[in-house]
């Protein structure tokens, strides 16, 4: 029984579910989201992650046949990231032929053909002994142009892998028209870059280096974004952009999601953002406790992420929510 009189009433859009449903703004689709994976060099078993619950390092058996799961249940694609036996200063193991990654991306490309996306992590950290995404100067320091130079190998060979899109996420400048210049110079000109645009120095990727095995010495603030800054990122965002990136990234996604409205709103070209091994962490954490409904949490973070801008969505959590979680 209404007593006041109120011409405007939001409820009556929100009475039933079909209603709801009819208005709601956002959704999220199987095939707006990319599974991330672990390929460990000559395991014969699967590891368990133990602060990322349910994911873990693959054999290449392994990894082909959950990259065959997210193809069936109409995932976009798999980001591969590679965990090799040795690592050295240079960070060898990204360009060779038979590194992990390389092998585990043809792998995959070999058993998915076209009907999965097929994705690399161009970056060195997970190569590197020292575990930094570049290598080292005689000071120690990330040597920005001297990494470009090992980055534009690692895009040929991903490349002739099989990989249909490379993602650079090492934050060094000028990696993209790098990394696009060789693709293009090899006869690669049909394999996409997605640009890690937007990648800020977070606490969030702790579970990540548990993942892949990386012990960092020291941090990565003189390559990644502070997450002080906002303007900065439409700057990266843009001079990727001229350097000929497919697809931008803004990485982490909950914490950053008005860096990711600003940079959906200025790109030309689609935006994707990450919820990295940290914002899925925090909700295993949680939920373990009984303090949140894990399912609806998953849900719901998703939306937000496509309702601040991103069309495409990296998450751990893609090939169970594209099974209907
Ligand atoms: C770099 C890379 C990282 C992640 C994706 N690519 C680690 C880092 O930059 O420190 C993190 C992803 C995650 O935390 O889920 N190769």
């Amino acid at each position: 029984m209404s007593t006041h009189d109120l011409p405007h009433r939001p409820r009556r859009l929100r009475t039933s579910p079909v209603m709801r449903n009819m208005v709601a703004e956002t959704s999220v689709a199987p095939s707006d989201l990319i599974l991330p994976v672990f390929v460990r060099e000559n395991a014969t078993e699967n590891t368990p992650i133990s602060s990322m619950p349910g994911v873990v390092q693959h054999t290449l058996d392994s990894l082909v046949d959950v990259s065959k799961q997210a193809r069936d249940a109409g995932v976009a694609g798999v980001m591969l990231f590679g965990v090799p036996e040795t690592r050295d200063a240079q960070g060898s193991g990204s360009i060779d032929p038979d590194g992990i990654l390389n092998v585990g991306l043809r792998a995959v490309r070999d058993a998915v053909g076209d009907d999965l996306l097929v994705m690399g992590d161009l970056c060195l950290d997970e190569f590197t002994d020292h575990g930094h995404c570049g290598v080292l100067d005689a000071q120690g320091r990330v040597d920005n142009d001297a990494t470009l130079d090992i980055y534009a190998q690692m895009a040929v060979a991903q490349a002739q892998a099989g990989a249909h899109v490379l993602g650079p996420s090492g934050m060094m400048d000028g990696q993209i028209g790098v990394i696009r210049a060789a693709l293009d110079l090899s006869g690669h000109d049909d394999v996409a870059v997605m640009a890690y645009s937007a990648k800020y120095a977070s606490a969030a990727y702790g579970p990540f280096r548990e993942a892949v095995q990386s012990s960092l010495q020291g941090d990565r603030a003189t390559y990644q974004q502070d997450p002080r800054n906002r303007t900065e990122s439409l700057r990266e965002a843009m001079l990727d952009e001229e350097q000929g990136a497919d697809m931008l990234m803004v990485k982490p996604a909950l914490p950053y999601l008005d860096v990711l409205s600003d940079v959906a709103q200025a790109a030309t070209v689609p935006v994707a953002a990450y919820q990295v091994s940290g914002e899925m962490a925090m909700i295993e954490a949680a939920a373990a406790n009984g303090w949140i409904d894990r399912e609806r949490m998953i849900r719901e973070t998703l939306t937000s992420i496509k309702r601040a801008g991103a069309s495409i969505v990296l998450t751990y959590y893609a090939l169970e929510f594209a099974r209907g979680l």
